[in-house]
């Protein structure tokens, strides 16, 4: 099972991502996670996407495209991949459709989390997450059964993003409106989308995209 995770910011792509993965042994491909840890490492590419990350604009289709490419050589033969967060621009989505064909691959669906702008600042301005085991938390939606204690690991750290606070968060909603929404329509017309309501509650949109994906 091959997907494509679609929507806005907060949506809710890595809360259900991480679930599906758990469920079904399917591997999360997050293209921020990956930039993130390029940009801990201090990598050449880590280097050139920070200052554009915090400012909520979008990485070169270059740079992205050579990240995914060399993850999905190594998901060929696996249980499948979700891909979170990318192709975020057409020519992101015409070049996947390059790769995946190169590697005989193919999606089976592009799931559109549907949501509402305003209800996605309130939510990514109230994310955080474990530091030790990155489990994903909100101070409204998602709390920890026991206050400051993970409930993954134990943890006692958490951590919040740097482009999480509302100016970014209204940066990252325009790019998403001005440069990724056309990629829904690339994939209309290849007949891959399906809709789930990502403003139902988190287990209520797990069981939209469980039924999805049968
Ligand atoms: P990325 O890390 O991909 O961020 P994003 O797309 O902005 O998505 P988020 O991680 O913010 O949201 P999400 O949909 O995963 O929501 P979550 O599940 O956490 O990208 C960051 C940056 O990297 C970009 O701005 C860009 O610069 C760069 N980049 C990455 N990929 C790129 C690409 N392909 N091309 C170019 N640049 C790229 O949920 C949010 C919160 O809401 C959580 O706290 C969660 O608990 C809560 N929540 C989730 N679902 C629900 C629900 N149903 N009800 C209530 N609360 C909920």
């Amino acid at each position: 099972m091959n997907l494509v995770l679609f929507g806005p910011p907060g949506a809710g792509k890595g809360t259900q991502a991480k679930r599906l993965e758990e469920a079904h042994g399917i591997t999360q491909l997050s293209t921020g996670e990956m930039l993130r840890a390029e940009v801990a490492e201090g990598t050449p590419v880590g280097q050139r996407a920070d200052a554009l990350m915090k400012s909520g604009r979008l990485v070169p289709d270059d740079v992205i495209v050579e990240i995914v490419g060399d993850r999905l050589s190594r998901e060929a033969g696996r249980n499948g991949f979700i891909l979170d967060g990318f192709p975020r621009t057409v020519p992101q989505a015409e070049a996947l459709d390059r790769l995946l064909a190169s590697k005989r691959l193919k999606l089976d669906h592009v799931v559109s989390i549907e949501v509402d702008d305003e209800a996605m600042v309130e939510r990514i301005t109230g994310r955080f997450t474990c530091a030790n085991c990155g489990a994903g938390y909100h101070d409204t939606f998602q709390r920890p059964e026991v206050e400051g204690v993970c409930d993954a690991c134990g943890g006692t750290e958490f951590t919040r993003r740097s482009d999480d606070n509302e100016v970014t968060v209204r940066e990252r909603l325009a790019a998403y409106h001005a440069e990724t929404e056309p990629v829904l329509r690339h994939y209309e017309a290849q007949g891959l989308v399906r809709k789930v309501d990502g403003m139902a509650g988190i287990d209520e949109v797990t069981r939209q995209l469980e039924a999805v994906i049968g």
